[in-house]
């Protein structure tokens, strides 16, 4: 067709009418001096009903061909964690199926653009050899917005490399009991890390793509609790989901003060959408929740679209044509329905024929969805000239480089053991040592990550390495050499997961998330009776009150990304200082789980280490 694009063209060209030689310029320059609002007005116009409908969905690749997107006028598909295009992962695979997909939309009877979405969460990070950055906790322990602003620019650049257009990021949750699989998606506990970082976050992110602010909201406050979402646990496994899409019991006091926090600055940034959460607040199910309408979208005059969140509206009551009625007339824009989006069409469709979606709630969904897509160029360029050397760009490492060494936290540090000198001879020990996969933790080539060596960057033995062999230090890795090391560096932690996968309710170093062979290599290291540094690379924080008195030193790396050994590196040898402080509360014990800085009568004594804290090297 193309038929909206030719309308468009033309009522821009009727309101320049007068305007002298300004019509004979092209056609692209004439629509695009066009204010969107009248070209919005227009273009809506001309949409049939099943093409508003079309809009309002998205489906993931692996359940649409691109002729699918042509025949219904899908408005948006996307890449969930375990998607990839069907015939590699690299970025030119990327921009190859995104082409295809948005050259089959622009054939449609609308021909109305895609929007193609991703979770590129820490960086462009499902495709190979992206540039994977600390993931949020890390970045709530920089605390620099300078740092974030560069780090979204990254990811939109690599993004854009690759064609696509939406990221499903920044996730803005305040995480109020690190038992929570999704803790390190979080920039941390307290609501002033979320004002300080999501604005520059998004206008950074913005340069180039849409940003997504999720998930709305106090998906940061949901409880422990067993009988969360029995679906998941029959999925998964029966102790899993203890936490993750579960309840939130709080008040509005509650609400507002800590958890709205990153949506107030996000959609001061103009962000383009608000994700939905799985969670519910006080047994009501976010997806069908007043809050949308009266808080988000009234209240907080949020004018962009509002995604449901991944068959998250499957938890709503009542059948699945009632659950995507209840899900629009809540005020959900966009339905996030990978596999069921044809019956989503039929669900749409069929509510409006019968009064129960009103003609209205179905323009103001397309209007917005429209609105991002002239505000982000996607109707003016729907396929862009990619610019491939941004993607994985030495420009892009070096960003990352600078925010590992922003991100680790110094705890301990006894008899200024660290830094060390360039020359020192290290026994390098721990299953973290030498893995890239696990610096970078879940979201990484895959959803719940890899434990595969097929992450390109720069494991802690190489940067260690690579400072070493020109100064004549030396990285041992075998226990054997302990007597020719002047110290032992031990690297444990977590094995990559996401969501609630990663629930955890014991958090101890040999517990379902933690690396099976943490305890034998801090055994290891003891027995050499070495002075020993331990780095912790991990989601949150884990229980260490037990071991903690063994070592000389200790550093939180959280989950640095591809850059870690060279970040790493530059902070053990002494290059930079220290300057990271904990975005979390470090407990002491299992009873501490869920106690944040909004404890009434928070006392900084009694945990390991209180929030904010961290060492430096200088004064
Ligand atoms: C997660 C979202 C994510 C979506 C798409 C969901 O399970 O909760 O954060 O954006 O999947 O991958």
């Amino acid at each position: 067709m193309k038929r909206v694009l030719t309308a468009v063209l033309l009522a821009a060209m009727a309101m320049n009418l007068g305007a002298g030689p300004a019509l004979l310029a092209t056609g692209s320059e004439q629509v695009q001096q066009a204010p969107i609002e009248a070209r919005l007005k227009d273009t809506l116009s001309q949409l049939t009903l099943e093409e508003k409908a079309g809009q309002m969905v998205q489906a993931e690749i692996g359940y649409i061909t691109p002729g699918d997107v042509t025949a219904f006028n899908v408005g948006s598909v996307f890449c969930g964690g375990d998607q990839h295009p069907p015939l590699g992962n690299s970025a030119a695979h990327w921009l190859e199926m995104y082409t295809t997909y948005q050259e089959a939309a622009l054939q449609s009877s609308s021909g109305l653009p895609i929007l193609f979405g991703v979770d590129a969460v820490h960086g462009h990070s499902h495709v190979a050899a992206a540039t994977v950055f600390p993931h949020n906790i890390g970045l709530g322990a920089a605390n620099d917005p300078e740092l974030i602003y560069a780090i979204g620019a990254a990811t939109a650049r690599e993004m854009a490399a690759t064609g696509l257009n939406w990221n499903f990021s920044p996730c803005v949750a305040v995480v109020q009991d690190i038992r929570w699989g999704r803790c390190y998606e979080s920039f941390g506990e307290s609501a002033e890390l979320q004002k300080s970082l999501v604005k520059p976050y998004v206008q950074g992110l913005q340069q180039e793509i849409s940003a997504t602010a999720k998930h709305f909201v106090a998906d940061g406050a949901t409880l422990w609790n067993k009988r969360n979402h029995r679906a998941s646990r029959l999925l998964y496994n029966p102790d899993a989901f203890k936490i993750d899409q579960g309840d939130a019991k709080i008040g509005e006091g509650e609400l507002r003060q800590i958890h709205l926090a990153g949506y107030l600055e996000a959609i001061e940034a103009g962000v383009d959408a608000v994700m939905i959460s799985h969670s519910s607040i006080n047994g009501v199910k976010l997806h069908g929740h007043d809050l949308i309408q009266s808080l988000l979208k009234s209240e907080l005059g949020f004018e962009g679209i509002v995604v449901s969140d991944y068959e998250s509206i499957h938890q709503l009551p009542g059948d699945y044509r009632r659950q995507v009625i209840t899900a629009v007339n809540a005020g959900i824009d966009m339905l996030m329905e990978p596999r069921r989006w044809k019956y989503a069409i039929e669900a749409i469709l069929d509510g409006v024929k019968t009064g129960e979606i009103s003609l209205e709630r179905i323009d103001d969904a397309v209007s917005r969805i429209l609105t991002v897509k002239y505000k982000r160029g996607v109707m003016d360029r729907p396929i862009k000239d990619p610019v491939p050397a941004s993607f994985g760009s030495e420009e892009n490492r070096r960003i990352a480089r600078e925010a590992v060494r922003k991100s680790l936290v110094l705890l301990k540090n006894e008899g200024s053991l660290l830094p060390l000198a360039k020359d020192a001879h290290i026994l390098l020990l721990g299953p973290g040592r030498d893995s890239v996969a696990m610096q970078a933790g879940g979201w990484t080539l895959s959803w719940q990550g890899t434990i595969r060596d097929e992450v390109k960057g720069v494991s802690i033995r190489q940067g260690l390495a690579s400072v070493a062999v020109d100064s004549g230090g030396l990285v041992y890795t075998d226990p054997i050499d302990a007597p020719k090391a002047d110290v032992a560096l031990v690297v444990i932690g977590e094995i990559p997961y996401a969501e609630g996968v990663g629930d955890n309710g014991q958090l101890t170093l040999d517990s379902a998330t933690a690396h099976k062979d943490n305890l034998q290599a801090l055994a290891e290291a003891k027995a050499t009776g070495l002075p020993t540094i331990v780095i912790l690379i991990s989601g949150r924080p884990l229980l260490v009150t037990d071991f903690i008195p063994d070592w000389d030193a200790f550093i939180a790396a959280f989950l640095p990304g591809s850059e870690g050994g060279s970040g790493i590196a530059d902070l053990i040898y002494g290059e930079y200082d220290f300057s990271g402080k904990l975005p979390l509360t470090w407990p002491k014990t299992a009873r501490q789980f869920g106690e944040t800085i909004y404890k009434p009568n928070y006392r900084e004594k009694d945990y390991l280490f209180p929030f904010g804290y961290g060492l430096r090297y200088g004064k």
